[in-house]
C-alpha cells in the first residue's frame, strides 16, 4: 500500500519537475527571444512558484507517511518475530544463537524497514520516470531520444553489474553483524566465568577481530557504494553533455527552435535522476534483502512442536490428570541427540511419581513432552486416555504449575515476577506463597520487600532465594498437576527441610512430578522410576526397591555415602 503512494508520490514529483522545466523554458524565450517584458510573464512565474510549492508538498506528504508506515511496518514485523518465536517456542531458542536472535529483530527489521520504504520506490521509480521523461523528450525532439535510448541502458547495465557484487558483501555485512552480536552476547552472560579462566585478554582480542572484519567489510561495501555513485554520476553527467552538444549544434543550424531545446536541456538530467537515486540506495537496498531473508527464515520456520489446536479441533481437558507415556521416543537436534527412547511411565491421577536418574538421563526432557514444548518423535502421551497433542495446549497448561530446572526471572518486582502464575493474585495471596515457599522471610529483608525490582536474571537473589521464587509461583497457580524439576537442589538442608513439609502440604491431593538428585522427597513418592540414559530401568514402591538391590538400592546407598 505505502508502496503504491510511494511511488506516485516519487512519479507526480518527477511531473512537476518536468512541467517547471516547460514553464521556465517557455519564460526564458519569451524574455529573450520575443523580447516580452516581466509583466508578461507574470502568469507563467506564478505557475512556476505553484509547480515548486506543489512539488514540495507531494515530497513532504509521501516523506511523513513513509515516516508512519515505517514504524506501523517495523512494529508489526517484530510483533509477528515475537509471536513467531513464541510459537517456535522453547527448543528452537534454545539451539540458535541469541545474539543472532536479537540482532535480526531489532537492527535487521531497521535495516528491512530501510529496504522497503526507501529502496523498493527508488526501484520502481528508476522505471517509470526514465520512461515519462523520454516520452517527453520525444514529444519535444525525437532525436534527442536516440541518444537517451543508448546511454540509459548503459548505465542501468553497469549499475546492474556493480550491484551483484555489492549484494554479495552486503549480506556478508549483515553475517558479520550478526555474529559480533551472538558473541558480544555470550561473552556479557559468561563474563564471570571467563575473567575467572583469565581469557578476558582472548575476548577483547577476539573482538577485536572481528569487529577489524566488520569495519574491513563496512569500508568495502562503502566504497562499492561510492564507485557505483562515481560512474553514475559520471555516466549521467557525460550523457547529459552529449545532450547539450548535440542540442546546441542543432540549435545553432535552426532545426530546432530556442524553446524547446532549452527545455530538452533542463528535462534531460530527470531521465538520469532516479538511476542516481537508486545507485545511492541500493547498499541499503542489499543489506535490506539480506536481512529480509533471515527474518523470512524465522517467519518461515515450521512450528513443529504445539501443533495449534486449529489443525483437529481441540478437545476439552479431561477432569482427572492420568498421565501416561507410552513408547515415546525423542531425539534432540533432528534426531542427532537421542534422550528418551522406548519410555512408558504411568502417572496415575493424584499420586506422586519420582523420577531419578544420572546427569543427562533425559529427566527435563519428560517434563518438557509433558509441557509440549517439544512433541514426542515417537509414542504417545496421552491423558486420562486423550492424546496430550489433542487436548487445548492453554488450557492444559493452565492446569500444570512446573517449577523448571532453572526457574528465569524477569525484569520486574518480587512481586510481579511470583504474580506470573495469576495475574490477578491479591497481595495477601502473593505473600501466602511466598510464606508457603519460606521465601517472605527474604523477602521481607529487601530493600523494598516484595516491590523490589530485580533484574533480567534475578541478578540480585542468590541460587536459592530465585528457585524460592519459582516455588512461590507454583504455590500460588495452585494447579492439580505439579512439576518439580529439582526445585530444591540450590537449598541448604534447613531451607529444605523447611520447604519440604510446604511441599508436602502442597503435593496433597495432586498429580505430582518430581524430578530430583537430592532423594529426600523422593522417600515420600508414591512411584519412583530409574532413569537410564533415555530408558526406564527400574519403577516402583521406593520403600520396597530399597531392599531388592537395584539400581534404586545403589543410588540410594552412595547418596547417602556421600551424605
Ligand atoms: N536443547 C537441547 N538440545 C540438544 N540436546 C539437549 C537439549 N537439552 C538436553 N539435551 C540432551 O538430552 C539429554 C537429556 O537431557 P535432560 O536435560 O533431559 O537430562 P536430565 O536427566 O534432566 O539431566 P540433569 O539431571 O543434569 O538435569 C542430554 O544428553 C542432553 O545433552
Ligand atoms: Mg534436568
Amino acid at each position: 500500500m505505502f508502496l503504491y503512494t510511494g511511488v506516485a508520490a516519487g512519479f507526480f514529483a518527477a511531473v512537476c519537475v518536468v512541467a517547471q522545466a516547460y514553464v521556465l523554458s517557455d519564460i526564458v524565450d519569451r524574455i529573450f527571444q520575443k523580447k516580452q517584458t516581466l509583466a508578461d510573464v507574470t502568469a507563467l512565474l506564478g505557475v512556476l512558484l505553484a509547480l515548486a510549492f506543489l512539488r514540495a508538498f507531494i515530497i513532504w506528504c509521501s516523506d511523513v507517511l513513509a515516516q508512519r508506515s515505517a514504524s506501523r511496518l517495523k512494529g508489526s514485523l517484530r510483533q509477528k518475530l515475537t509471536q513467531q518465536i513464541f510459537a517456535l517456542g522453547p527448543a528452537y531458542t534454545q539451539s540458535e544463537s541469541s545474539g543472532e536472535l536479537v540482532n535480526a529483530t531489532v537492527e535487521g527489521v531497521e535495516v528491512l524497514d530501510e529496504y522497503i520504504t526507501t529502496f523498493q520506490p527508488a526501484r520502481l521509480l528508476a522505471m517509470l520516470v526514465p520512461a515519462f521523461v523520454l516520452v517527453v523528450i520525444f514529444l519535444l525532439d525525437p532525436p534527442t531520444t536516440l541518444i537517451l535510448l543508448f546511454t540509459g541502458p548503459i548505465l542501468v547495465l553497469l549499475l546492474a553489474f556493480i550491484g551483484g557484487r555489492v549484494k554479495e558483501i552486503t549480506e556478508k555485512r549483515f553475517l558479520e553483524l550478526s555474529w559480533m552480536s551472538a558473541f558480544f552476547l555470550d561473552m556479557l552472560q559468561g563474563l564471570a566465568t571467563l575473567k575467572m579462566f583469565g581469557r578476558s585478554r582472548e575476548q577483547i582480542d577476539n573482538i577485536r577481530d572481528i569487529s577489524r572484519h566488520y569495519g574491513a567489510t563496512t569500508m568495502e561495501v562503502l566504497r562499492i557504494a561510492f564507485q557505483t555513485g562515481l560512474v553514475l554520476e559520471w555516466g549521467g553527467t557525460v550523457a547529459t553533455a552529449l545532450v547539450a552538444v548535440e542540442i546546441s549544434l542543432r540549435l545553432m543550424s535552426g532545426f530546432l527552435p530556442f524553446n524547446r531545446a532549452l527545455a530538452v536541456l533542463i528535462v534531460t538530467p530527470e531521465f538520469f535522476l532516479p538511476l542516481r537515486q537508486l545507485a545511492l540506495k541500493y547498499h541499503a537496498g542489499t543489506a535490506g534483502k539480506a536481512a529480509a531473508d533471515r527474518i523470512f527464515a524465522i517467519l518461515d520456520t515450521p512450528i513443529k512442536q504445539a501443533r495449534a489446536p486449529t489443525t483437529r479441533s481441540a478437545r476439552s481437558l479431561p477432569a482427572r490428570s492420568d498421565i501416561r507415556f507410552d513408547h515415546v521416543s525423542f531425539a534432540y537436534d533432528a534426531g542427532q541427540r537421542p534422550a528418551l527412547q522406548d519410555f512408558s511411565l504411568h502417572l496415575p491421577h493424584g499420586q506422586t511419581i519420582a523420577l531419578v536418574g544420572a546427569t543427562g538421563a533425559g529427566k527435563s526432557t519428560m517434563a518438557q513432552l509433558l509441557l509440549r514444548f517439544i512433541e514426542p518423535d515417537r509414542g504417545s502421551i496421552t491423558i486420562d486416555g486423550l492424546p496430550l497433542d489433542e487436548i487445548d495446549l492453554a488450557a492444559w497448561r493452565a492446569r500444570v504449575a512446573w517449577v523448571p530446572q532453572q526457574p528465569h526471572l524477569f525484569h520486574g518486582t518480587i512481586a510481579d515476577n511470583i504474580r506470573l502464575a495469576r495475574s490477578d493474585a491479591s497481595e495477601a495471596d502473593v505473600s501466602a506463597a511466598a510464606q508457603a515457599a519460606q521465601a517472605h522471610e527474604f523477602i521481607r529483608q529487601l530493600p523494598q520487600g516484595y516491590a523490589t525490582p530485580i533484574g533480567e536474571r534475578g541478578a540480585r537473589l542468590s541460587g536459592g532465594q530465585q528457585q524460592r521464587l519459582a516455588i512461590a509461583r507454583a504455590f500460588l497457580k495452585d494447579a492439580p498437576f505439579l512439576i518439580l524439576d529439582e526445585a530444591t537442589s540450590h537449598l541448604d538442608s534447613v531451607s529444605e527441610a523447611a520447604i519440604q513439609d510446604a511441599l508436602t502440604r502442597l503435593m496433597r491431593g495432586r498429580t505430582v512430578l518430581i524430578i530430583a538428585h537430592r532423594l529426600k522427597l523422593v522417600y515420600t513418592a508414591d512411584r519412583v522410576a530409574v532413569l537410564d540414559r533415555g530408558r526406564v530401568i527400574e519403577v516402583g514402591d521406593p520403600r520396597a526397591l530399597l531392599t531388592q538391590g537395584g539400581p534404586y538400592q545403589q543410588i540410594v546407598a552412595s547418596y547417602e555415602g556421600a551424605a
